[in-house]
């Protein structure tokens, strides 16, 4: 089970595919080793047996068939043992003098060598066959000399070597192998509390993290960046939890509310006013709960942020009118004065929608919590930063509850008459975030001013927009 296992793993392959070219190296380099030597060592025999013919020509030059013999005698004599080897033959092939008895047979090579076998007694008496290489010459007379050298030393050390290679190489592989065995243990046994931990995760263990070995290698990198990855998914699982509590939580109540109407309407005991009356604060409620989601559904597209396909480079200035213009007949009716102070043209990437929503739920918490007789203003600024912001001087926000305001269904007084559910900067926080732009909620002393400033090095060249003037 682990054999196969570690068969299988990545690292195991590596390590024989490595040791393959490895080895595939090693035996070229041996060959080549090889081969050079035994050249090396035959021209040596072959330079040898030239430089002894080259005497021994010297030598009959001198002194004659003669003097040549008596040469070959005396070296006959010194090379006892046959490490050189000398015959001189007459014309008829009769032994005159030499080491060996009978001119040898043989094959030539190209380089006109005779490769041939002699014998030779060894001290225990018994006669063992040698190779030699040697080379011919004929004498005047037809007379024929033969010098050698004897090579059966020489290929006793190249079969030695060839041994020490085969063995080495074999040594190679094996030792290769135990080794890819052993790394491949290491990097399964690492692996395997990644996995384990992975397994637990997925059945269920959300908290579960995968241990660090303190190694600081890349197994800790992994594993802290996946830990990191857990940490992140389980806190947006938490949040994600959060949410769908707080809506459940809060919708409940208005769907109650609809279904005791309902009850109402279905006793009877209505008359034709009453009756419709019931009816259109059931439409009301209704219509409540739909714009409920519909913020919701806002904030999610807004969280996904898979709108990046619709962006465009927006107008703040003509959005700020837009916004301007659907608020301004109800910031009058509730006796508020709302001024819209636009110099610049600005424009920004973004989702042209989600922005002008944003805004106007800004607006609309300004004038909803501005008491009668306040101000309200929309501003665009270009420079430092583009820049989109309402302020107000109603009853603003302690500093200590702004965060909280961000939240999903939170409403900092919700006694207050003001009709709401508390989903309106959600939303304006999620499309600052869609849009990597900065919500600073300052104070107005007295009032609130919201901000949404973009960065303008986020933001991908526009082509100008054509100009929005200010208006009030
Ligand atoms: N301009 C403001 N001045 C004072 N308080 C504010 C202002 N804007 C927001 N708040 C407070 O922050 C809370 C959250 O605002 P948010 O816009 O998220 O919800 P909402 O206005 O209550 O409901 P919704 O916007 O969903 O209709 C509000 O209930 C209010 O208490
Ligand atoms: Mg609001």
């Amino acid at each position: 089970m682990l054999l196969t296992r570690l068969l299988k793993s990545a690292t195991f392959r590596l390590t024989l595919a490595y040791l393959g070219v490895f080895s595939l190296s090693a035996m070229a380099l041996f060959a080549f080793v090889y081969e050079a030597s035994i050249t090396f060592m035959e021209q040596q025999t072959r330079e040898t047996v030239e430089a002894e013919i080259q005497g021994l020509r010297e030598q009959y030059a001198l002194g004659g068939l003669a003097g040549l013999e008596r040469v070959i005698r005396q070296r006959a004599e010194a090379e006892r043992n046959r490490a050189s080897i000398y015959l001189l033959v007459d014309r008829w092939g009769g032994r005159v003098a030499g080491n060996i008895d009978a001119w040898p047979e043989g094959e030539v090579d190209e380089n006109g060598l005779l490769r041939f076998t002699f014998e030779r007694p060894r001290p225990d008496g018994r006669i063992e066959h040698r190779r030699a290489l040697g080379k011919r010459f004929i004498v005047a007379g037809r007379w024929r000399l033969l010098v050698g050298r004897d090579v059966e030393d020489r290929i006793a050390t190249q079969k030695l070597l060839l041994n020490a290679m085969t063995l080495g190489g074999g040594l190679m592989v094996v030792v290769g192998v135990l080794g890819g065995f052993a790394l491949s243990r290491w990097t399964l046994a690492r692996l395997e509390g990644i996995n384990r931990a992975t397994k637990f995760i997925m059945a269920g263990d959300l908290a579960r993290r995968i241990r660090l070995e303190g190694t600081e290698d890349e197994f800790d990198e992994l594993a802290r960046n996946l830990n990191a990855m857990l940490d992140r998914i389980e806190a947006l699982v938490a949040a994600m939890r959060e949410v769908t509590d707080n809506i459940a939580h809060d919708l409940r109540t208005p769907l109650t509310r609809l279904r005791s109407r309902i009850d109402v309407a279905l006793l009877g005991r209505l008359d034709e006013a009453e009756a419709r009356a019931l009816l259109e604060e059931t439409m009301r409620e209704a219509d409540q709960l739909i714009a409920t989601f519909n913020a919701l559904l806002a904030i999610a597209r807004a969280e996904s942020g898979a709108l990046r396909s619709e962006w465009e480079p927006v107008d703040l200035c003509a959005i700020a009118a837009e916004v301007f213009d659907l608020y301004e007949p109800l910031a009058e009716e509730r006796g508020i004065t709302l001024g819209l102070d636009s110099a610049e043209d600005v424009t920004v990437y973004g989702h042209p929608q989600l922005l002008a929503q944003a805004l106007a739920n800004l607006v609309d918490n300004a004038v909803k919590y501005t008491e009668p007789g306040g101000r309200v203003t929309i501003r665009v600024r270009g420079t430092p930063r583009p820049m989109l912001e309402v302020a107000d001087n109603g009853p603003g926000i302690p500093e200590t509850q702004r965060r909280r305001a961000l939240e999903r269904f939170v409403r900092l007084q919700p006694e207050r008459s003001a009709p709401g559910n508390g989903l309106g900067l959600s939303l304006v926080d999620a499309v600052a975030r869609l849009h990597e732009a900065e919500l600073e909620m300052l104070d107005n002393a007295p009032g609130l001013r919201v901000r949404l400033v973009f960065d303008p090095a986020a933001q991908p060249k526009p082509a100008p927009a054509p100009a929005q003037k200010a208006l009030h």
